[in-house]
């Protein structure tokens, strides 16, 4: 098992009032999962993901890691964490806008003190993987929004992480785009072996899911969706609700 977590909770207060982003979710992912975690905004999607990521800390309920719960790791034991076996991706990309491409990639590695050979060699293996060797020497604002995305992606990848953590890929990107770039992730998460586990509203993603889980007001539920489903790619998320509803009565 790469994650779990037990009673995850997070309420927030703001002024007077309480927010429960997270309702003590129970949730688990194994080796190689792809996995969507499909809800509206405000569902509780960031929360949960900065949580799992260890950016974040619960009000209550623990987050395990390849079995180790992190609550009662020390900083710099969580940063050697999220170094070592946790990637991220983000709805706005998160390069470093004044690197290459090719430095972007490499950069996790540059902090890790790996050498400088086979820093060069990874990343261009990576670089190949996701279809930019020839854009190695562009930088972030020389590159279209999808370009970025697979620049991100080879990123995460770099340093052989467990689990990568992807908040609203697409969420930046037009609708082809969106596809390539999912069906790239879908590709690498199999090529890898890595756990992917991203968030999104978009019902287009739910697609490339292995496992579809659903989130409404801070709690996740599993649908039986197997390897199978096919989002209607031109369907609106209703009709995805829909479907699921009906899926999981009968
Ligand atoms: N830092 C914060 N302070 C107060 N409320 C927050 C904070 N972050 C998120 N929330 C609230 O928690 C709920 C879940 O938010 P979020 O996890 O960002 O949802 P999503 O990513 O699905 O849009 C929302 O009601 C949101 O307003
Ligand atoms: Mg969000």
């Amino acid at each position: 098992m790469v994650l779990k977590t037990e009673q995850l909770t997070k309420t927030y207060t703001v002024g007077q009032e309480q927010v429960h982003a997270l309702r003590g979710v129970d949730f688990q992912a194994d080796p190689g999962d792809f996995i969507v975690i499909n809800g509206p905004s405000g569902s509780g999607k960031t929360t949960f993901l900065n949580l799992v990521a260890c950016i974040d800390q619960p009000t209550a309920g623990e987050v395990l890691i390849e079995g180790q719960p992190i609550s009662g790791l020390s900083q710099s034991e969580l940063a050697n964490l999220r170094r070592d076996k946790i990637g991220l991706m983000f709805q706005s990309f998160n390069l470093i806008p004044v690197l290459t491409a090719f430095e972007n990639i490499e950069y996790p590695l540059l902090l890790k003190g790996v050498p400088k050979a086979v820093r060069r060699e990874k990343v261009l293996s990576l670089l190949e993987e996701v279809g930019l060797l020839k854009e190695a020497h562009r930088r972030p604002d020389q590159l279209s929004g999808g370009q970025k995305q697979r620049v991100a992606l080879a990123r995460t990848l770099v340093n052989d992480p467990k689990l990568v953590l992807a908040d609203e890929p697409t969420g930046n990107l037009d609708s082809k785009t969106s596809e390539r770039v999912m069906a790239m992730i879908q590709r690498l998460n199999q090529n890898h072996g890595v756990t992917f586990l991203v968030v999104t509203h978009d019902p287009m993603v739910n697609h490339y899911a292995d496992r579809l889980v659903l989130i409404r007001d801070g709690q996740l539920s599993e649908t039986d969706q197997p390897a199978t489903f096919k989002a209607d790619l031109n369907g609106n998320q209703r009709e995805d609700e829909e479907y699921v509803v009906s899926n999981r009565a009968s």
